[in-house]
């Protein structure tokens, strides 16, 4: 079968031939239907994230896949063949770039009729990362004003809509097309983040969700009210910053979880949108990778497989 591998670290990944992986105990082989990318796999491939997910190499990239259950492992009663199936794999070990794809039973996620294996690939990473940050760490409510950073890009688009169904008041920035998309997507004010600075246009937020990091993750705290929230998926937060602000703030470190994809996974089919920024053949998955390198993709990028 193929493969988007690397060798080493900042290697370009590549399109190899290789052995079809054999299912474990456990362990289901997926055909894979559609996979997408995240900024994630360009910091595991640039060697970012060895301290968090070692590799090991040859590496195929990619966590978020869907397809059809081809074979199943020992010990796997509740999946069937031809199933059709959501997953996010771990990021140390990927494989979501490849015709078949091994997954932990325990992790698979039914997909409902409503969605599409394309539409669901692009799901895992960015609406499961937006639904932890938004109700499991910054505990967002109903009545409850949020800023939303990078309100375009593929946890920021999620974002808006979980804030939006959740009863919240959202504030998102983006810029360029991205402030329609934030628009449409539910977001009640948008902040062209370019050329207006978001904290004279903010204040007293309940909750920030930082997807950029650094100077704005630093400003942020300006806009929370006394008591607010600031939740980043880029970096930990300062916390001495944070106390003298009288502010809380946490990272949020996404993991795999097959019931919290299941949530999301409904959402969707109730109507959230995956924003897609392109879906191109998987035989384009060098350039994909490069676009997604270049941090400006509005919504997911998608790689549909070619069988
Ligand atoms: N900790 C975790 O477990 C976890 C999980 C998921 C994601 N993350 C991290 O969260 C970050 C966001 O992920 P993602 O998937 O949403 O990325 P993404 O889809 O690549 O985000 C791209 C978007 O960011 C916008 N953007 C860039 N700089 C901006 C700024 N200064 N202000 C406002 N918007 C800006 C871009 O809009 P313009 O082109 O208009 O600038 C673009 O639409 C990444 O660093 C990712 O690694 C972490």
């Amino acid at each position: 079968m193929k493969a988007f591998r690397i060798h080493v670290h900042e290697a370009h990944p590549v399109t190899e031939n290789v052995a079809m992986p054999q299912p474990g105990l456990g362990e289901v082989l997926v055909r894979v239907a559609a996979a997408s990318l995240n900024p994630l796999d360009v910091k595991l491939q640039r060697g970012n994230m060895q301290s968090f997910f070692p590799l090991t190499f040859p590496y195929t990239l990619g966590t978020d896949l869907s397809g059809t259950v081809e074979v199943l492992g020992g010990q796997v009663t509740d999946w069937s063949i031809g199933d059709r199936i959501v997953a996010r794999t771990a990021p140390t070990s990927g494989g979501a770039l490849a015709e078949f794809a091994l997954v932990p039973a325990d992790q698979l996620v039914r997909l409902p009729e409503a969605i599409t294996l394309d539409q669901a690939a692009g799901i895992p990473t960015a609406a499961g990362t937006a639904w932890q940050a938004l109700f499991e760490v910054a505990h967002l409510r109903q009545g409850q004003t949020v800023l939303i950073h990078a309100g375009a890009g593929g946890v920021g688009s999620f974002a808006i809509q979980f804030a939006r169904q959740a009863g919240a008041c959202v504030i998102a920035t983006a810029s360029g097309r991205g402030i329609a998309i934030a628009e449409r997507l539910g977001a009640d004010i948008v902040i062209d983040y370019r050329n207006e600075d978001f904290v004279s246009r903010v204040r007293d937020v309940d909750v920030v969700l930082d997807t950029v990091g650094g100077e704005t993750q630093a400003r942020s705290y300006e806009v929370l009210r006394a008591g607010g929230f600031l939740a980043s998926t880029v970096a930990p937060p300062d916390e001495a910053l944070a106390k003298a602000r009288g502010v809380g703030a946490a990272f949020v470190f996404h993991s795999s979880n097959a019931a919290r994809l299941a949530t999301v996974v409904e959402k969707v089919a109730g109507g959230v949108e995956v924003l897609t920024d392109r879906l191109l053949p998987v035989g384009d998955a060098l350039q994909a990778f490069e676009h997604q390198s270049t941090g400006r993709a509005r919504g997911k990028i998608i790689l549909k497989s070619a069988s």
